[in-house]
Order: structure tokens, then C-alpha cells, then sequence
């Protein structure tokens, strides 16, 4: 029988942290760092980020024994009230005793559904989604490898390097990588570096981007020198990577500070990229609004407020606009970062078909969840 309520449950044990946090003053600062966090849900993580920063009282070891704390309690805490914390400070202390071995022996399983959402802190609808899809025994797994702080991927580029020449460059740096199987470009980051401290940063020989978005972008049909029209480029994390195959990437997003930020990437990677309104390309790439849900492992506070039913309308609207400017004969992707089916199924414009399909799982992939389809006219 697979034990739900307890699979997300960190299995290194960090009694070192559970002693640090129950000193009274990081406590209070938990406290305050939760504060922060729930202040803006939709803007937990780069709000805490901030609030981090600007916390000159928290010297450095005791600002990352506050960060794990905090997202600690967001990734766990229906638990941790099932467990029986009723006020700020127990949610601390409870978490605490997880982190020295506490499996909480006293807690009876539910449901299936009910046990999953309380050990990911999510809504019982997404849990039951997940359970149908993946069975007891995948949900397990995904659950241990969605509440773990995952390992930083850089995509190598390749205009201006190559990934083994990159790996000695960065080694030189004191960054220690290793490939990624299965890419060209990706690399995964060991331990903790100041990658944008980096000369190989400064010099434009990689970006951090996880690999599920770099092996999205290696089962695109790019030919060198081939118009890309990426209609949802944001600040370019795909328009770089598919400008780095030699496309030539035509971006566009409704966000106009985002395509600042991706004129000053491209400048960094020496990428041309136009930015211009949409027009007719072989080759037309959606990487569309989604929850957000299969980057949960990077941002636990996601978690809020998950759903499904936010962005469905924007990605039916995108897919259908997006038709007018694929060229005859040429290929229409979509892409999410999401896990849920709903986001992953728009309807199908009529007279197209998918032509291929992937869905990238943290726990099988080792990547963020992904999810994207290539679609063609019949
Ligand atoms: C998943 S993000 C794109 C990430 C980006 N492609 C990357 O690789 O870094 C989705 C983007 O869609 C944009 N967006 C949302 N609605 C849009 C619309 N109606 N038309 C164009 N872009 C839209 C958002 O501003 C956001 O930048």
C-alpha cells in the first residue's frame, strides 16, 4: 500500500536546520519571511526574494536556514496542520521535527485524493488529476521530486561555444557541471554557484534555462537561417535558444518589458532577434500563459490558488491566432509548463492535426513539468 500522506516528505534528514529554527529569533523571522509570502500569494516568490535582500539582519547562513524554512511550511503545511499545528510558531516547530525524522506515526490515511493534496499542500481536484494519471505509485515519486529544491540547468550556446568547452571554462571558474543526457546544450549546475558572476555568463556562452525548455526547443523543426515566429516570447528564453540553432526569430509579447529584457539577453549572447509584429513563418511557436504548475519544484508558493481554468481561454485564443500565420506546409507548437490537461489540450484548429506530443514529468524527466505538441494543416 503506497503512503500518500507521507510522500512528499523530505528523505534527507536536517537536524542541524530543525536546531537552528527553533532558536525564538529565526523563528520570528520565519514568521515574518511567511508574512511576506502570503501578503501577495500570486507574488510570493520574487516578493520573498526581495524581502531576502533587503533583510540586513539576517547575515548569511541564517538567511538560507530561514529560506529553506519558509518554503519548507509552503510546500508543507496541510500536513503540518494534519499533524496538528494550530498557530505560527508550531507550524515551525512541527516542521522542525520532520526535518529530524518525524513521520508523523499518528496520522491514519483518508483517501487517496485527499492524502496526495494534503502531502503537496494542493487542491483536491489537481490531486485527484494527478493520482488518475500517474497511478499511487508514480504520484508518490512525482510528489518526492516536486518538494525537492531541484538542481539549476544552463543551456550551452552553441553560436558562440560548445557544451565541453563551456563545462572546462566554467571548471576553471570553480562551477562544477555535468551533461545532461539526451541534449546538445544542457548542462546541470552541481551545488550552489554565483552562475552571473561568472566571466562564461558575462560573455554570453550560456543562460540559465531548465532542459525540459532546451529539449522542447531540440524537437523543433529548425532549419539554419528559417523563420521562427515565437508569438509568446516573454523575455526569450526560447527565442535565444532557437536563435542559437541558427533560427531567425521573429518575437513578440503583450508584456513590453519582457521583450526589453530579451533585447538585452540577445545583446549578451550576440542573438539577433526582431521584434516585431506577427507575420507568416514555417515555424510558429505558442509557448503559452499557463499555472505554472509543473515548475512547482522551483516555485513552492505556485502552489496557491492552483488551477486550471485561469489561462484556458487565452491559450484556445492563442492557438486559433497563431493558425493565421503559419505559412503552407509549416508547423504550429504549443508548449506549457504546466501538468494539467486541461492547459495541455486546446482545441485543435479545424482542418489540423498533431502531428507529435510529449509531456516532460520531474520524476521521470528530471526536468520541470512541460508539456508542448507540434500541429500541422492535413
Ligand atoms: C510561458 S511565458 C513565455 C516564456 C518565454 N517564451 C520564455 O521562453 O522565456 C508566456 C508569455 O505569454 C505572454 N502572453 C500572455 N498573453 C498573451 C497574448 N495574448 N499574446 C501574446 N503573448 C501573451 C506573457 O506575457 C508571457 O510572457
Amino acid at each position: 500500500m503506497i503512503d500518500l500522506l507521507r510522500s512528499a516528505i523530505p528523505l534527507d534528514l536536517r537536524p542541524e536546520l530543525a536546531e537552528a529554527v527553533r532558536r525564538p529569533w529565526i523563528m520570528n523571522q520565519i514568521n515574518a519571511g511567511m508574512g511576506e509570502a502570503r501578503r501577495a500569494p500570486d507574488y510570493a516568490t520574487p516578493n520573498l526574494a526581495r524581502w531576502f535582500r533587503k533583510n540586513r539582519s539576517l547575515g548569511s547562513r541564517d538567511r538560507r536556514v530561514v529560506a529553506e524554512a519558509v518554503h519548507g511550511l509552503i510546500r508543507h503545511e496541510a500536513l503540518l496542520l494534519r499533524a496538528g499545528a494550530r498557530s505560527p510558531d508550531e507550524l515551525v516547530l512541527r516542521w522542525a521535527d520532520m526535518m529530524e525524522g518525524d513521520r508523523f506515526d499518528h496520522l491514519d490515511a483518508t483517501s487517496p485524493t485527499e492524502d496526495l493534496a494534503t502531502a503537496l499542500n494542493i487542491p483536491g481536484p489537481i490531486a485527484q488529476e494527478w493520482l488518475n494519471t500517474l497511478e499511487p505509485e508514480g504520484a508518490a515519486e512525482f510528489a518526492q521530486a516536486i518538494n525537492r529544491r531541484p538542481a539549476v540547468h544552463i543551456r550551452t550556446n552553441l553560436q558562440r561555444t560548445d557544451r565541453a568547452d563551456l563545462m572546462a571554462a566554467l571548471s576553471v571558474e570553480g562551477v562544477t557541471t555535468s551533461p545532461f543526457p539526451d541534449s546538445d546544450t544542457a548542462l546541470t549546475v552541481e551545488g550552489r554557484a554565483n552562475l552571473q558572476a561568472t566571466s562564461a555568463f558575462r560573455g554570453g556562452l550560456f543562460e540559465v534555462q531548465d532542459a525540459s525548455s532546451q529539449l522542447f526547443v531540440d524537437a523543433l523543426p529548425i532549419r539554419s537561417g528559417g523563420h521562427v515566429l515565437d508569438l509568446c516570447a516573454g523575455a526569450g528564453g526560447k527565442s535565444l535558444a532557437m536563435a542559437a540553432l541558427g533560427a531567425k526569430v521573429h518575437a513578440t509579447d503583450i508584456r513590453s518589458n519582457a521583450l526589453a529584457e530579451l533585447e538585452k539577453r540577445a545583446a549578451r549572447a550576440g542573438a539577433t532577434i526582431d521584434i516585431a509584429q506577427p507575420s507568416l513563418a514555417p515555424l510558429v511557436v505558442v509557448d503559452a500563459p499557463c499555472s505554472g504548475s509543473g515548475r512547482l519544484r522551483r516555485n513552492p508558493a505556485l502552489r496557491w490558488g492552483l488551477s486550471d481554468a485561469v489561462h484556458l481561454s487565452t491559450q484556445a485564443e492563442l492557438v486559433a491566432a497563431a493558425t493565421e500565420f503559419v505559412a503552407p506546409d509549416g508547423v504550429l507548437a504549443y508548449a506549457t509548463c504546466s501538468l494539467l490537461s486541461r492547459e495541455n489540450s486546446p482545441p485543435t484548429p479545424k482542418g489540423w492535426h498533431i502531428i507529435s506530443e510529449q509531456t516532460l514529468w520531474p520524476h521521470v524527466h528530471n526536468t520541470d513539468g512541460f508539456y508542448w505538441r507540434l500541429m500541422a494543416r492535413r
